[in-house]
C-alpha cells in the first residue's frame, strides 16, 4: 500500500526576470492566463489530486501571493449585496481553508533542489508532491491526479514526462528509460540540462513530481549541479537502484511553458479559445490577424 499524497510544495521564490518589467512589482505567479493567476491553476490541479496541505517556498517581494490566498471579506460582502452571485462564486472558489497554506522563505537563490529542501520540516516523513507553477498543463484528468493514480500502483518516486524536440533537451531534466509499461516508464537515469549530444533521450521532466522523503534527505547532502545550483533532479537520480525506484509518467494533456513569453502567450490563446464566453470573438480576431499577416507576406 502506498501512502496517500496530501502535501504539495510550490517553489515560487524565483525572481521572474524573464517577465521584467512586469515582475518588478508583481510576482510571476500572479500573472494571469485570461483571468486567473498562474498559481491558481497549480492550486486547482493539486486540489483535484487530493492535496490538502499547500507549502509555498517564497522569497522577498512575494507578499502579493499571500494576499491573494487571504479571504477578501469586504469584496465578498459587496458582491453579495449587489447580487453578483456568479462573481461571488468565482471569488469563493479561490478561498483556502485556514491553516491549509504554509509559507517558507528560501533566503538564498541556490536552486530548485534547495527550494524544495527548505520545506523539509513541513513535509516530515511522508511522500509529497512538487508542482512548478510555470508548467501549466491543460488536461481532461489533471496531470497530478494522473500521477497520483499511477503512483498508487508503482510507489517510489514519479516525475511527469514528455517528449521534447532534440534541440530543446538541454533546457530540461532528461530521462534514461529502462522499461516502458504503457504510459509508465521505469527510469534508470536522470540528468539535469544535458548538452544535446549527451542527452539519454528526448523525454523531458515536466514540473510535477511525487517524491519520497528520502529525496529530502538526499537534498541535504547535495552538491551544486548544473548551472551551479542545487538540483532536484540530482537528488531524485540518487534514488536510482534503491528499492523505491523512479518512474516517469507520460501524462495526457497539453503543457505550456509559462516560464517563457512565447509559452505564456500560447497558453493565453489556448485558454481563451477554450472559454465559451470568449471563443467566438477571439477566434474571429485571430483569423483576421493571420489573414492580414499572410496577405502582407
Ligand atoms: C526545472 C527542472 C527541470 C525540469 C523543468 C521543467 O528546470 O530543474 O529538471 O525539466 O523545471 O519545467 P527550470 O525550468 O527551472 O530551469
Amino acid at each position: 500500500m502506498t501512502r496517500r499524497v496530501t502535501k504539495a510544495v510550490f517553489p515560487v521564490a524565483g525572481m521572474g526576470t524573464r517577465f521584467l518589467p512586469a515582475t518588478k512589482a508583481v510576482p510571476k505567479e500572479i500573472l494571469t492566463l485570461v483571468d486567473r493567476p498562474l498559481i491558481q491553476y497549480a492550486i486547482d490541479e493539486a486540489r483535484a489530486a487530493g492535496i490538502t496541505e499547500f507549502i509555498f517556498v517564497t522569497s522577498r517581494g512575494k507578499s502579493a501571493l499571500e494576499d491573494y490566498f487571504d479571504l477578501a471579506p469586504e469584496l465578498e460582502s459587496k458582491l453579495e449585496k449587489s447580487g453578483k452571485t456568479e462573481l461571488l462564486e468565482i471569488l469563493r472558489s479561490t478561498n483556502m481553508e485556514s491553516g491549509a497554506i504554509a509559507y517558507i522563505r528560501q533566503h538564498q537563490a541556490l536552486g530548485l533542489g534547495h527550494a524544495v529542501w527548505c520545506a523539509r520540516r513541513l513535509i516530515g516523513d511522508e511522500p509529497f508532491a512538487v508542482i512548478l507553477p510555470d508548467d501549466v498543463i491543460s488536461a481532461e484528468v489533471p496531470c497530478l491526479q494522473q500521477m497520483v493514480e499511477a503512483h498508487a500502483e508503482t510507489g517510489g518516486n514519479m516525475v511527469a514526462a514528455m517528449e521534447v524536440p532534440r534541440e530543446k533537451v538541454s533546457a530540461y531534466g532528461v530521462l534514461d528509460v529502462a522499461e516502458v509499461r504503457g504510459r509508465v516508464l521505469k527510469v534508470r537515469g536522470m540528468v539535469e540540462k544535458p548538452p544535446v549530444d549527451k542527452a539519454p533521450s528526448q523525454l523531458a521532466v515536466i514540473g510535477r513530481y511525487i517524491l519520497t522523503p528520502k529525496v529530502l534527505e538526499n537534498l541535504g547532502q547535495m552538491r551544486k549541479g548544473a548551472g551551479g545550483e542545487i538540483q532536484l533532479t540530482d537528488a531524485i537520480a540518487a534514488e536510482i537502484g534503491s528499492s523505491d525506484g523512479i518512474y516517469g509518467l507520460r501524462f495526457q494533456g497539453q503543457r505550456f511553458d509559462c516560464g517563457s513569453k512565447a509559452g505564456f502567450l500560447q497558453a493565453t490563446l489556448a485558454f481563451g479559445l477554450a472559454r465559451p464566453d470568449l471563443r467566438d470573438d477571439l477566434m474571429e480576431f485571430v483569423e483576421d490577424v493571420v489573414a492580414a499577416r499572410r496577405a502582407a507576406q
